[in-house]
C-alpha cells in the first residue's frame, strides 16, 4: 500500500514537472531490453541532478557508476557546450549500452566514459592532473562508497558538490548492528563525512517509485590539495 502510494505520487510529480523525451525514454528502454538492472535514478531524481548541476554552474562533472547512462544524460544536459562529463563504469556491457544512449542524446562529444573498476580508474584520473570537477555523482557499487568519496574529494576544489545516491537503504543505515554490506559501506561513508573538516554535508531521505532511500549532498569548503 505504501509503496503503491509513493509510486503514484512520483508519477504525478513527474507528469507535472519532468518533461521526458525520446533520448531519455529510449535510454531506459534500451537498457531494460539489454538486460541491465532497472536501478537508474527516477525521472524526478534525474531532474534534481540536472538542477543541482545547473544551479551550481557546473562545467566539469564526474560520475561513478554509469549503468545505461540515464543519469549521465540528465547531468550532461546541464553542461554548457564547453562542459565535460567523465563517467566511470566497471561493466563493459553496461558501458556499451550507455555509450549508444549517450550518443543518441547528442552528448557523445561532452562525455568521456572510462571502463574499469572505479578503484582502479580513479587513481589514473588523479594522475592525469585534469582540472578539478565541479560536481561528482557517486552511484556505483555501495561497499566502497567511502573510498569513492575520498577520491572524489581529491578531484574537487573549494565549492565543488559531491552527491551520493542510495545512502539510506530502506532505513538500514540507522541500524548499527546491520551486517548488510551496503549498509556497513554507507555507515563508513557517514563516519568519513562526520570526521571530514573539508566538507559540509547533509543527507535527505527519499520515498518514491524506487522505495525508501536517500542521498547525501556535500559541499567542499576546505582546500583539498
Ligand atoms: N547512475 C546510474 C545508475 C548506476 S547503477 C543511473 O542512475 O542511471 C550502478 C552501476 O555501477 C552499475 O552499472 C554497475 O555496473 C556499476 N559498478 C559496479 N561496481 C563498479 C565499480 N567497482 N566501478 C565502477 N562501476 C561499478
Ligand atoms: C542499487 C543501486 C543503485 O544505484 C540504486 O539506485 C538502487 C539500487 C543496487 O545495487 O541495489
Ligand atoms: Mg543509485
Amino acid at each position: 500500500m505504501t509503496q503503491q502510494l509513493w509510486t503514484e505520487v512520483d508519477h504525478y510529480l513527474t507528469d507535472r514537472l519532468v518533461h521526458s523525451d525520446e533520448a531519455l525514454e529510449s535510454a531506459l528502454q534500451n537498457s531494460a531490453a539489454a538486460g541491465l538492472p532497472e536501478i537508474s535514478v527516477t525521472p524526478n531524481q534525474g531532474k534534481l541532478l540536472y538542477l543541482f548541476a545547473l544551479a551550481s554552474g557546473a562545467e566539469r562533472v564526474l560520475e561513478i557508476g554509469t549503468l545505461g547512462g540515464y543519469s549521465t544524460i540528465w547531468l550532461g544536459r546541464a553542461l554548457p557546450p564547453r562542459g565535460r562529463l567523465v563517467t566511470l563504469e566497471a561493466d563493459p556491457h553496461h558501458a556499451e549500452v550507455a555509450q549508444a544512449n549517450i550518443a543518441r542524446a547528442g552528448l557523445a562529444e561532452r562525455v568521456e566514459m572510462i571502463v574499469g573498476p572505479a578503484l582502479e580508474t580513479l587513481p589514473k584520473l588523479v594522475e592525469r592532473r585534469l582540472p578539478p570537477f565541479d560536481l561528482t555523482f557517486i552511484d556505483a557499487d555501495k561497499v566502497p562508497t567511502a573510498e569513492y568519496f575520498a577520491w572524489s574529494l581529491r578531484l574537487s576544489h573549494v565549492g565543488s558538490l559531491i552527491i551520493v545516491d542510495n545512502v539510506v537503504r530502506q532505513g538500514g543505515v540507522a541500524d548499527a548492528a546491520s551486517d548488510e554490506p551496503s549498509v556497513v559501506g554507507m555507515r563508513r561513508l557517514f563516519d568519513a563525512l562526520a570526521d571530514e573538516p573539508r566538507v559540509t554535508a547533509t543527507a535527505v531521505q527519499t520515498v518514491g517509485s524506487k522505495g525508501h532511500d536517500g542521498f547525501v549532498l556535500a559541499l567542499v569548503t576546505g582546500e583539498v590539495d
